[in-house]
């Protein structure tokens, strides 16, 4: 697929390139999304779509809260292993899918300057001030490092990526556990058709723990997370013409032991008729009613091992805290599975 448009910065920063793939298209995919969601028993909202330029701030808010712990565990992992992973990943160019403001990304990005000839980033995000942000950040903190970003959907086009050598695929935070188990395979089992023989794959996932620990996480005492929820009823009001009032609606996040995964939920706390003018929808909620937004898989080892080798991916490293909280796995290609596909 082609950009939909470019982004140039050319005259100015000759290092930096931005593609659009997000067009017009992104809209009418969001329309059906929100029409099927909300039409279907139980309602739900795919979590993509907390992410405009306001929700991506939200979201880094949350990454600085004290009950949220994922993000501060995983920079940790990676200010101790970030070397050796690009080292044995054998790494020229660092693609990162949901790039967010790529703040844990330097520390992938310092050892891959130091070893690549022409070192290469790629950024993918829906939040075009996000890429945009990193990117020249980026561009301007480090000599000789090239960024191609690209806004668009990691699920759509990457097939639209630049041709690069020795490409580390990251995709961290644990967004992977934002996809529901069939979600994520067809998701993995396309990604690593993508991988060439000196690609790797790096995927940061939350682990399985203490369900206190994860609750609070989701549940913090300033407010911030049920702020981002209600995002994504914001972003249908700015969107689709909707007249969600968000203050209608309470911030539910609970463990569910059985699908090992955090639930978020608005939940009505009043009866009330929403409309969305683009779907030329109209909504009735009793007090009670609930919209899933999101869920959050907390993963053992064995299980994303599994998940990544049923789609031809071959773990072969494993870096965590000495809590066991978060980690990062790392994988390529199986044998055999890239002349298979
Ligand atoms: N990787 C960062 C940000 C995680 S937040 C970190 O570890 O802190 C999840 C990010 O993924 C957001 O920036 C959101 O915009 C992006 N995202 C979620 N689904 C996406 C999709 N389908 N395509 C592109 N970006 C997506
Ligand atoms: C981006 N993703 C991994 C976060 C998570 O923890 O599932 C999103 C988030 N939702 C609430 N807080 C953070």
């Amino acid at each position: 697929m082609e950009p939909v448009g470019e982004l140039s910065f050319a005259p100015v920063i000759p290092s930096l390139r931005l593609d659009v793939f997000r067009g017009d298209e992104w809209i009418t995919a969001f329309a059906n999304d929100v029409n099927y969601g909300l039409g279907s028993e139980p309602r739900e909202l795919p979590p993509k779509y907390f992410y405009d330029a306001r929700g991506s701030r939200l979201f880094d808010r949350i990454t600085e809260l004290p009950e949220y712990y994922p993000t501060r565990t995983e920079r940790a992992i990676l200010e101790r292993c970030a070397g050796q992973i690009v080292g044995i990943a054998g790494a020229e160019t660092l693609v990162e899918l949901g790039s967010g403001s790529s703040h844990k990304t330097e520390l992938l990005l310092e050892p891959l300057i130091e070893r690549a000839a022409n070192p290469l980033y790629v950024p993918i995000d829906f939040s075009e001030s996000a890429v945009r942000e990193a990117s020249v950040r980026l561009i301007e903190k480090y000599t000789g490092l090239r960024v191609h970003g690209v806004i668009g959907d990691f699920e759509k086009h990457l097939g639209g990526l630049p041709p690069a050598p020795a490409r580390l695929f990251a995709f961290l935070g644990g967004t992977i556990g934002n996809m529901k188990s069939d979600h994520m395979a067809f998701f993995l089992k396309r990604l690593g058709r993508l991988l060439g023989p000196a690609d790797s794959l790096l995927v940061g996932v939350d682990l399985v723990k203490e369900s206190g620990e994860l609750e609070a996480a989701y549940n913090d005492a300033q407010g911030v997370t049920a702020e981002f929820n209600k995002n994504v009823l914001a972003t249908i009001n700015d969107n689709l013409s909707g007249d969600f009032d968000l203050d209608g609606f309470d911030h539910i996040a609970f463990f569910d032991p059985e699908n090992s995964w955090i639930e978020m939920r608005l939940r009505a706390n009043a009866a009330q008729s929403v409309r969305i003018g683009a779907l030329d929808m109209r909504l009735e909620f009793e007090a009670g009613d609930e919209i899933r937004t999101e869920i959050s898989r907390k993963f053992s080892r064995e299980e994303i091992e599994r998940e990544l080798r049923i789609a031809g991916l071959e773990p072969y490293g494993w870096y965590t805290d000495e809590d066991s909280r978060f980690a990062l796995t790392l994988a390529a290609p199986a044998a055999g599975q890239i002349a298979l596909s």
